[in-house]
């Protein structure tokens, strides 16, 4: 059963796929960048630019190249924006029509595993860990993930608007799992972004996956 249908608002296009990965469907433009990686890469990534074709298709378009940049992020064609994420288990794509209706788009997908307590001082943010520290341990594993996993999808959706790399420190995430929600809190000022903006977004676990998904 598909899990991204869910998570965005239907003007939004979704293709998702399971393994195995293949790396064929590269258009020239793309290959370039992963003309050194190993297989398995070379294959997330193929996988990933052919279900956003199979995105552009359901959106009315025309299939077109998404060279990576420099920095990695995506370069989409002019007029749409995208995310794209992978877990050795699933790889999906979101993407529409950038306008007043979607001006940022972000999708994070992780395997369904708690984040180790040892990367909780890296990823959360202490008002974070004390909310955790209320939970279990088990149960702070599976929040932080879910957390770990929002500050992605953010991460990802705001790059193409200020293209700055920034760390965990800069979103405060509050997961509400039962409803399939999460607010992120700006902790900075970061190009057009206030601190204290709040953004939501939608979340999905599985007994695979932890997706987030935010729409702006
Ligand atoms: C971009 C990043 C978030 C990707 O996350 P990940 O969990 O490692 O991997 P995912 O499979 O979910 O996503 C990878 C895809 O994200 C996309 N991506 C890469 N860099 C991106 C960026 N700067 N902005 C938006 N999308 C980006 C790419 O499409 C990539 O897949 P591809 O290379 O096959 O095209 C991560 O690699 C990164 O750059 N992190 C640094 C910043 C950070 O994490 N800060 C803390 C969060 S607030």
């Amino acid at each position: 059963m598909s899990l991204l249908p869910g998570l965005f608002s239907p003007a939004i296009a979704t293709a998702e796929a399971l393994p195995p990965f293949g790396a064929e469907g590269l258009l020239p433009l793309e290959a370039s960048a992963m003309a050194r990686a190993h297989p398995r890469r070379q294959a997330e990534f193929a996988t990933g630019r052919v279900l956003a074709r199979r995105a552009m298709q359901a959106l009315g378009l025309a299939p077109l190249p998404i060279p990576a940049g420099a920095d990695r992020a995506p370069q989409w064609p002019a007029g749409l924006i995208g995310s794209i994420s992978h877990s050795p288990r699933l790889c999906g794509v979101a993407l529409a029509r950038a306008g007043q209706k979607v001006r940022m788009l972000g999708l994070d997908i992780e395997e369904a595993e708690p984040l180790p307590a040892e990367l909780f001082d890296t990823v959360l943010l202490a008002d974070e860990r004390a909310r955790l520290s209320a939970l279990g341990a088990e149960d702070a594993g599976w929040m932080a993930r879910i957390v770990f996993s929002a500050k992605e999808c953010c991460y990802k959706a705001q790059y193409p608007v200020t293209r700055t790399l920034f760390g965990f420190e800069i979103f405060d995430i509050r997961a509400e799992p039962a409803a399939g929600t999460f607010t992120a809190t700006w902790q900075a000022d970061i190009g057009p972004f206030r601190a204290g903006t709040v953004w939501a977004g939608r979340l999905c676990v599985t007994a695979e996956h932890v997706v987030t998904a935010i729409t702006l």
